[in-house]
């Protein structure tokens, strides 16, 4: 395992922050980091078809990763989600999951993936400090998995999640971006299957970003997912939250949940509590905007840990909000979601 030396001072000495509210009196507490925007499947929705990754260099390296979490934290992030692409084709990941869990104590470590290579490192991922996987489950039927995915197998994906439980993950989702003539007739079957091996299934309403503009004529709006799904869920309690997010619940009739994310249809910007970084480094305030700021640029540019500190105290403090619709592409020019990490 590579060793990353990145702290100028002891762990237990980094300043651990309290926060920092936008305009809108939101604090952000969530990073989304992307680690690679390469990845083995090719998502109809996500990857655009022969997309080739950005050369070694453009990518922040782990040893700035573990900054960029350090930095994070002092600002009072909580959690950061390794996404990509997919996490795990890039190399060595679990060592980059040991050294943030060293350098930012108390930070929550979670990984979004499609679980194609989870079998092999669930294991090596939990003993590294990961607490908590969030895996792509698009259909349960090998045809159709392939097809959405150009290319997944449903069985390494299988043996990926059991992989995952056996090795201690409790907390474990699937999330399965809703698509009208792809899946949306086997949402039912998909929610049974998690729900059965004790996993919380969640659905994604199709975003206009990157591959998905194009495809949205197979938007469904999460009512009508909530309808397919018919009596595999239980009463909603009567003020259950469909507009707070990003994700919501509602109790399956057999125990355990189903959630919803619902990012066009019933938007969730004032209780946003995230940010994301692309594999280059760029910190996005939102999802649906191009605007980014490159901390790569900032890192390599020779500041100190504080002036890093200091940039992301005036990004939180600007963070805005996405306007996506059903017929619009919001303000999204530009965005490919592989960089960019669901
Ligand atoms: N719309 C909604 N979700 C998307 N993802 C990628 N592209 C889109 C899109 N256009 C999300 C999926 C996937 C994660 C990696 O990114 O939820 O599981
Ligand atoms: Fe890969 Fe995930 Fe995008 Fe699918 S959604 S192409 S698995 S990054």
């Amino acid at each position: 395992m590579t060793s990353l030396h990145v702290l100028t001072q002891a762990p237990d000495e980094v300043a651990c922050g309290t926060g920092v509210t936008d305009g809108r009196g939101r604090a952000v507490r969530y990073l989304r980091m992307s680690v690679t925007d390469r990845c083995d499947m090719a998502c109809v929705y996500c990857m655009p078809v022969g997309y080739q990754g950005s050369p070694r260099a453009e990518l922040l390296s782990f040893e700035e990763m573990v900054r960029v979490a350090v930095a994070f934290r002092a600002v009072g992030v909580r959690t950061v989600r390794l996404t990509g692409g997919e996490p795990l084709v890039r190399r060595d990941l679990v060592s980059l999951v040991a050294a943030m869990s060293r350098a930012a104590p108390g930070m929550d470590l979670a990984l979004t993936t499609n679980a194609g290579l989870l079998e092999r490192f669930a294991g090596p991922l939990r003993e590294a400090g990961l607490t908590r996987i969030n895996v792509s489950v698009d259909s349960v039927r090998d045809d159709d998995f392939r097809r959405i995915t150009r290319g997944g197998e449903w069985r390494a994906v299988r043996a990926g999640i059991l992989a995952a439980r056996t090795a201690g993950f409790t907390e474990l989702k699937t999330n399965t971006v809703v698509l009208r003539h792809e899946n949306l007739s086997q949402v039912r079957e998909i929610a049974q299957w998690a729900l059965a091996h004790a996993l919380v299934p969640r659905f994604i309403e199709l975003m206009p970003l990157g591959e998905g503009a194009a495809l949205m004529a197979n938007h469904v709006p999460w009512a009508e997912v909530r309808d397919a799904l018919g009596d595999l869920l239980g009463e909603a309690p009567p003020d259950h939250p469909a507009d707070r997010g990003p994700a919501f619940y509602l109790p399956a009739r057999g125990g355990g949940r189903v959630g919803f994310i619902t990012a066009v249809s019933n938007q969730f910007c004032d209780v946003c509590d995230r940010i994301r970084m692309t594999a280059k480094g760029e910190l996005r305030a939102c999802l649906a905007s191009p605007d980014g700021l490159s901390l790569r640029d900032v890192m390599r540019a020779g500041a100190t840990d504080d002036e890093l500190v200091a940039v992301l105290r005036d990004v939180l403090a600007g963070k805005t909000a996405h306007r996506f619709t059903e017929s619009g592409f919001g303000q999204a020019p530009g965005v490919v979601m592989t960089g960019i990490g669901g």
